[in-house]
């Protein structure tokens, strides 16, 4: 959360900071801030503003200029969105500048010293105190500065931080909070996310926790912070996303742009992956033999958020296909409960941008307590990744909507390949591989399908823009894609949407059915058909309209509203089914004029807890 970008070079660092911005909104967009040191020599300038980029652009003066900058895009966690809590931050002086994703935890102490000795404070915000500390440091370069300063704050953060009277230079530090750096011809960008950087250089360096920069034109040094500095010797490496991938093109918007390419997305992270000859998978980045996977004796997932849902899917098909007992649980609560972390169990965590901090933690967690742990992310080069070591990439491209699409259908086609791999293994037959290997080449075809059938299914979530709550409902395997159908509902429409299993309405909810409640039912084509049928019957017989999504052929009239998808092998079918729920949430929150890139409340890469 909360978008940091900084540039130092020969260019106007205004427009690229506010390039920066803009594609670092997902991140946060409550409110945004810029600051440069003034080419007139007029040490730092500064511009914010509650709000989104395109408020601050009209809020940057026309004469605002720089070769150096830094900015930031907030998500708010300590004080309000408003212009005074903006970043960045200065000291009072106003020489020093801040920008910080991440939380202090130890502020108010801090505050509380500050304001005893004087210090005016300007803000709510737990940030601001960093650029008082550098201010009143006594270290003689800015790193040194930044270094005692850094000493004394409790938590996560990624900062970079400028001093007018060190023009020119750039420091940034990361603990817990992404920060790569950029590697331009005679300029270098420094940033919380590679999308920042991307239009002006493919060359990139990740910073480890507990690393520190000091960035200039020329080049950039980085060492360890702590007490005994070392210097670290990184060299750049590429990104493998190109600029345009990051640009909406003709889309209306990202999250329409994402699910559109979806059958892209879902054949890449397939490519190079079905093994044919012996009806399995080829999953080398997993760094398993068959005799590691012979031990595993089970499988945990973990992820938040749609990652957990696809975690919920895997273990289903992993038990289902592999034979292996397999849950997933929610990352963010995993380390809070001290978990019994077993040898033979492989751990599978699971984040498309992974950054996610919850998630993070969980992996340090079992690292720390000899856990076998494998990554499932998108991001190549993100924190996650590197930390896992080994894992599978779903090389679905840069996600920028904050609602996952395609991240979470791709996810659930790595754990379908995981489980076949691990399947064959074991005791799935060469028969049941080739057939699942031909469900899963036809998955970009069929999910293209399910998309040039938009129009009938805006047509029925129009339908049902006034409803406030809605279910949504499916047994077993249908039962993760029904949580991530309601997840999307919720969080770009605010409809209240809850997920039960179809199986669990008559304990309890079935109380609720009535006119004005509409439930959502999920129907594989499987050999739970006639109980799902049952469900509606008994949903109807109360009056609930019933909004069926399927690959069976339902009795005619049976459902209120039918969304038909093509019929997929049936261990993969709540990835196929999952996708119609992406356009029904989309459609219902673009009928009752919702930002849908752009949620209230949320941000894309929760980087806090
Ligand atoms: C889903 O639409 C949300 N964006 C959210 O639940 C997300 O899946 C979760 O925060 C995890 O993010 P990650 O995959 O980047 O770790």
């Amino acid at each position: 959360m909360c978008g940091i970008v900084g540039y130092v070079g020969p260019r106007d660092a205004v427009p690229v900071l506010l390039e920066g911005l803009h594609r670092l909104e997902y991140r946060g967009y409550d409110s945004a801030g810029i600051a440069v040191e003034d080419a007139g020599g007029g040490g730092v300038r500064v511009a914010k503003t509650a709000g989104r980029v395109a408020d601050l652009r009209r809020a940057v003066p026309d004469d605002m200029a720089g070769a150096t900058g830094i900015a930031h895009t907030r998500w708010a966690t300590h004080g309000e969105p408003s212009d005074r809590n903006a970043h960045p931050h200065v000291d009072a002086a106003g020489r020093i500048a801040i920008v910080h994703n991440g939380v202090f935890e130890n502020s108010d102490r801090l505050r509380a010293q500050l304001v005893a000795d004087g210090v005016a404070l300007a803000s709510d915000t737990d940030s601001e105190v960093l650029a008082h500390l550098v201010a009143r440091s006594t270290g003689e370069t800015l790193e040194d500065a930044v270094r005692e300063a850094l000493a004394q704050v409790e938590g996560t953060y990624g900062v970079i931080v400028m001093d007018a009277e060190r023009p020119g230079e750039l420091v940034a530090a990361r603990r817990g909070s992404p920060v790569v750096l950029g590697v331009g011809e005679q300029e270098m960008l420094v940033a919380s996310d590679v999308a920042a950087l991307v239009r002006y250089t493919q060359q990139v360096i990740y910073l480890d926790d507990d690393e520190i920069a000091t960035v200039t034109a020329d080049g950039y040094r980085t060492s360890t912070m702590g007490a005994r500095a070392t210097s670290t010797t990184r060299s750049p490496t590429s990104i493998d996303a190109a600029s345009a991938e990051y640009e909406l093109g003709d889309h209306p918007d990202f999250m329409y742009k994402e699910m559109r390419e979806q059958p892209d997305a879902v054949d890449r992270c397939l490519r190079g992956r079905l093994d044919h000859r012996f009806s399995s998978a080829r999953l080398d980045g997993v760094g398993l033999t068959p005799q590691d996977y012979q031990r595993i004796r089970r499988v945990k997932l973990l992820g938040c958020g749609s990652a957990y849902y696809a975690g919920q899917l895997g273990a289903q098909l992993i038990e289902e296909l592999a034979r292996i007992p397999a849950d997933a649980e929610p990352a963010s609560e995993f380390r809070y409960r001290n978990p019994v972390v077993d040898p033979d169990t492989l751990y599978v965590v699971l984040s498309q941008s992974g950054e996610t901090l919850d998630t993070l933690a969980a992996v340090q967690e079992l690292k720390r307590k000899g856990g076998h742990v494998i990554g499932v992310v998108n991001a190549v080069g993100s924190t996650i990744a590197r930390e896992c070591g080994h894992g599978l990439f779903l090389h679905a491209g840069p996600e920028v909507s904050v609602a996952a699409t395609k991240s979470f259908t791709t996810m659930g086609v790595a754990l379908a390949m995981l489980a076949l791999d691990l399947g064959r293994v074991r005791d799935l037959s060469i028969t049941e591989g080739r057939r699942l290997v031909g469900g899963l080449s036809q998955l970009p075809d069929q999910i293209a399908r399910i998309l040039a059938a938009e129009d009938e299914i805006a047509e029925i979530a129009r339908k049902y823009a006034d409803a406030r709550h809605m279910f949504f409902v499916g047994r077993v395997r249908a039962w993760p894609a029904a949580r991530e159908g309601a997840q999307k509902l919720k969080e770009i429409s605010y409809v209240h949407a809850e997920a039960y299993q179809a199986s669990e309405l008559k304990h309890g909810p079935l109380a609720l059915i009535n006119p004005e409640m509409p439930t959502v039912v999920l129907v594989p084509d499987d050999e739970l058909l006639t109980k799902n049928t049952g469900t509606i019957e008994e949903i109807k017989a109360r009056g609930g309209p019933v909004i069926a999504v399927t690959d069976a052929e339902l009795p005619a009239g049976l459902a209120t509203d039918v969304i038909r998808v093509p019929k997929a092998h049936e261990a993969l079918s709540p990835i196929t089914l999952s996708v119609p729920l992406q356009l029904f949430a989309y459609h219902l929150a673009h009928a009752l004029g919702r930002d849908v890139d752009r949620p209230r409340n949320l941000a894309k890469s929760v980087t806090v807890e």
